[in-house]
């Protein structure tokens, strides 16, 4: 329709990431700084009224897929209010959340209630000393009480994503497929992006090294099914009962398919997750701008929506870390 977001290359955008919060519990070495010890009490961050308005503006111009994200979204306080009056918004279909799950143990069945559609959870590896050391704190056994809280409040399907890491994570590939496979998990193995510099990027795996024995192993088929409407590439087992989804923004980039933007706690548009294009959406939402304003502003952002990433890793081109705009 006319009120649809096209942006300069004829890609609609219909999923906004909301990162609620930069803050996180754990210290995944590939997403903050060395060193990192927490931030400031910052004024500049929306309230939940100017983020439900954004949302509300987006889904008028034919947003449906909306996803929390942070830092860690569930350290936000009252997260679950959020997302009861985001779920309420007209036409906001698919209310998601991507966390740690070191919290969803407390929040999961709430989460559920409040209208919370599906979740995403990180899960780099099942080995505890494995996980503890790549999250940097010892927050195995919370993950894991949080993976099935999130499994008995009746989200279904979760999505585990594991960043694929050579020589930290990638001989448990397999064994996190299997336990997926058992547990009815999607799992997602993800290729490390450089963003921010956080001297990490050494462990980057290409996932057409793994993919071949992956299939070979459970006998994968390519799956056509969508499942979310994110850039992952699934396959599934022959029964159909279980998929694998692969996310390669580096040896395979989906940006010609791209379909989303990003809004920062601090009320910016990121129009890529691997570019500096942005959009300060905050002073107009403090100067009380109309509903015209705002979305005359937000078609202006989607105007500087570049055609695709170009990560570059020496010296670190996107020097802003995930933990910002929420991956
Ligand atoms: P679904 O709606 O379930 O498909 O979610 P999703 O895969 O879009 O979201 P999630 O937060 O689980 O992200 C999984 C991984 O995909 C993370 O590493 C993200 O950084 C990455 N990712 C998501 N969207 C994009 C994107 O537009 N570009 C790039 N380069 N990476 C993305
Ligand atoms: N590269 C790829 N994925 C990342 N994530 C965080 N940082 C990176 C990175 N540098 C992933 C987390 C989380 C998702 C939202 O983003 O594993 O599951
Ligand atoms: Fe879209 Fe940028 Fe992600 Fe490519 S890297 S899919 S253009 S957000």
């Amino acid at each position: 329709s006319g009120s649809d977001l096209r942006d300069r290359f004829g890609r609609q955008v219909r999923y906004l990431r909301v990162s609620v919060t930069d803050r996180c519990d754990l210290r995944c070495n590939y997403c903050l700084p060395k060193g990192f010890d927490g931030y400031a009490e910052p004024a500049e961050w929306l309230s939940f009224a100017e983020v439900e308005r954004v949302v509300a503006a987006f889904a008028r111009m034919g947003v449906s897929r909306v996803r929390l994200t942070g830092g860690e979204p569930l350290l936000r306080r009252n997260l679950v209010d959020l997302v009861g009056n985001l779920a309420a918004i007209d036409g906001v279909r698919d209310l998601s959340l991507s966390t740690n799950a070191t919290q969803l143990g407390k929040h999961a069945h709430a989460l559920k209630r409040a209208g919370l559609a599906r979740i995403n959870v990180s899960l780099d590896s099942l080995d505890k000393a494995c996980l503890n050391s790549v999250t940097g704190r010892d927050s195995f056994d919370a993950i894991m009480t949080g993976i099935m809280a999130g499994k008995d409040a009746g989200f279904s399907p979760i999505k585990l994503n594991m960043v694929a890491m050579r020589g930290v994570n990638d001989h448990e590939i397999e064994r996190m497929a299997q336990f997926c496979l058992d547990e009815g998990f999607i799992l997602r193995l993800i290729e490390t992006m450089p963003v921010g510099d956080t001297g990490r990027n050494a462990h980057y795996l290409p996932l057409d090294d793994v993919r071949p024995q992956l299939i070979e192993r459970f006998g994968l088929v390519s799956c056509v099914q969508e499942l979310g409407g994110g850039p992952a590439r699934y396959w599934q087992t022959a029964d159909g009962r279980g998929q694998i989804g692969f996310i390669t923004p580096i040896s395979q980039h989906f940006c010609a398919t791209c379909n989303r933007v990003r809004l920062s706690v601090d009320g910016t548009l990121y129009l890529c997750l691997g570019q500096e294009e942005k959009f300060e959406l905050r002073p107009l939402l403090r100067a009380e701008c109309s509903d015209a304003e705002l979305e005359a502003a937000i078609r202006a952002a989607i105007e500087l929506k570049p055609e695709r990433h170009e990560f570059i890793e020496q010296p670190a081109k996107i020097i802003r870390f995930m933990s910002q705009t929420g991956g």
